[in-house]
């Protein structure tokens, strides 16, 4: 059976009070949860924070983010290995903000996924079609692309030891869930995608679904073949929410 994972992405919200009573708050709620994996990535400051609050106590956290290079003179920039420094499990790569905002191009987040794995931890890799990709029928061209330049930077077996997230850039933040069938025939395709290089490693993929996911829509999401759990924006960040959507898988 594929291993479950719930993320809580929590962008850029937080601070050190904040932070301190969802974490403690989160322990508790997360403690009969033991099918499943759950997560919570966090802003770079708050790793420490993190760490030393989680740290046994069954929930994993992670970086949103990785720069591409290993060290040197990228002035601002987290490397994967500064990450793995704090007991990071996860570090997303590609999510659409990235892509959207800073620029990352498909190249790039095939380096940062890359630059993930050689230091050990699991690359949480986000895909997604904008709404005027999908309604211009360009959906699956524009998916296949963006599995297919992390295949091309690492190879299919890479994927082996990651966790793909699918995310409509369309129904992120905004309130708007894809339908669990609308989700289910994405996450069947890139399964589908995955499988023409390696059936074994397609299988095996771990493929969440992130937009807009919230206790009251979760269970029928979960519940669809090839959706494997959920990467969880606004709905993270108040303990009893993320709390159920991670019982609900
Ligand atoms: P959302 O964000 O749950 O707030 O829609 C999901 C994400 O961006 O990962």
């Amino acid at each position: 059976m594929r291993s479950k994972l719930v993320a809580g992405n929590w962008k850029m919200n937080g601070n050190l009070a904040s932070n301190q009573a969802l974490l403690k708050s989160l322990i508790p709620l997360l403690a009969s949860v033991t099918r499943a994996r759950c997560a919570v990535c966090v802003p770079y400051p708050y790793l420490a924070q993190t760490e030393q609050i989680l740290r046994g106590q069954g929930i994993s956290w992670g970086a949103q983010d990785v720069c591409e290079y290993e060290h040197g003179a990228y002035t601002g920039s987290v490397s994967a290995g500064m990450v793995a420094d704090f007991g990071c499990r996860f570090a997303i790569v590609g999510h659409s903000e990235r892509r959207a905002l800073f620029g990352d191009t498909d190249a790039v987040v095939a380096k940062k996924f890359a630059a993930v794995l050689k230091v050990g931890l699991t690359p949480i890799l986000c895909v997604g079609e904008t709404l005027a990709e999908r309604e211009s029928g360009v959906m699956e061209q524009v998916i296949a692309r963006q599995v297919d330049a992390v295949i091309a930077q690492s190879g299919a077996a890479a994927l082996g030891q990651a966790v793909l997230a699918y995310e409509p850039v369309w129904a992120i933040g905004t309130g708007k869930t894809a339908t669990p069938e609308q989700a289910q025939a994405v996450h069947a395709f890139i399964r589908g995608r995955v499988a023409e290089q390696d059936i074994r490693v397609a299988d095996g993929l771990p493929i969440l679904y992130g937009g807009s996911v919230k206790a009251s829509n979760a269970a029928q999401l979960f519940a669809m073949a090839d959706i494997d759990g959920g990467l969880i924006g606004g709905a993270s960040l108040v303990a009893e929410e993320f709390a159920a959507i991670c019982k609900a898988l």
